[in-house]
């Protein structure tokens, strides 16, 4: 049995991730953003449910109290925004810049830090789900900027959080998902979110020492930075 957690799981890939992982017998604290939310993960075996906004600075304190005692093996930060659907060298306003850069790429910056001690103690491994888009290597179209940008930003956190946290034996990997029939995927996806889920909960049981600091699709093949 894994202790897991799963950061932004009212919906989408991480609600999936939260149940598989309960289904397996493994024991799960997810977080959600509203108390309406936490009863169907209960429903679902999730054995933690803490209510906290992850781009909030309140997140460490909340998420501090609520871990106290609980140890980690593996960490997922899900929660994402898509931002505005652009094409092209589309400005962003500021309030979108704001917004998108804020949602994708704080929420990571500021429990990574809370979270690597646990992960350490354990040599467990963290997760975040970034996106192919964000890979600067294989960009070969300009439509979603904002959306890009704030991946290609948050890998740049995975890959530091890597060259600090490989040394103390936690294993920390950027997994795009696939394209998936979520909220934020839309219905012309390629993947169900059980596919997805399972996909990546695999490529995370597979990953060791040598996966630290790598950007992996769900099939376990590695993406250029
Ligand atoms: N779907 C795809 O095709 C796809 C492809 C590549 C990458 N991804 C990435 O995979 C991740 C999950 O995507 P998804 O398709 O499952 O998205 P989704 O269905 O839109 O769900 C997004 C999740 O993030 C949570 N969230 C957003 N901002 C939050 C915040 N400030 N604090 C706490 N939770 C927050 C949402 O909570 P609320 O319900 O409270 O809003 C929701 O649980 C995202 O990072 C996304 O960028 C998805």
């Amino acid at each position: 049995m894994a202790n897991c957690l799963i950061l932004g799981a009212s919906r989408g890939i991480g609600r999936e991730l939260a149940r598989q992982y309960a289904a397996a017998g493994d024991r799960v604290i997810a977080t959600v953003r509203r108390s309406a939310d936490a009863g169907a993960l209960r429903d679902e075996g999730v054995a933690g449910v803490i209510e906290v906004d992850l781009a909030q600075p309140s997140a460490v304190e909340i998420l501090w109290t609520a871990l106290a005692d609980e140890p980690l093996d593996v960490a997922i930060i899900a929660a994402g925004v898509s931002g505005p659907v652009t094409t092209g060298l589309a400005a962003p306003t500021a309030a979108e810049f704001d917004a998108v850069m804020h949602a994708n790429v704080y929420p990571a910056m500021q429990v990574i830090p809370l979270l690597a001690y646990k992960l350490a103690a354990t040599h467990g491994k963290l997760a975040l789900l970034s996106s192919r888009m964000g890979s600067i290597g294989s960009m070969a179209e300009a439509n979603w900027w904002l959306y890009r940008a704030s991946k290609a930003a948050l890998n740049a956190v995975l890959k530091c959080a890597a060259v600090e946290l490989g040394p103390r034996g936690v294993v920390c990997m950027a997994l795009h998902p696939g394209w998936v029939r979520t909220d934020m995927g839309g219905p012309n996806a390629d993947l169900g979110v059980e596919e997805s889920a399972a996909a990546l909960r695999r490529v995370i049981a597979a990953a060791n020492s040598s996966h630290n600091g790598r950007f992996l699709n769900f099939t376990g093949e590695q993406i250029e930075w």
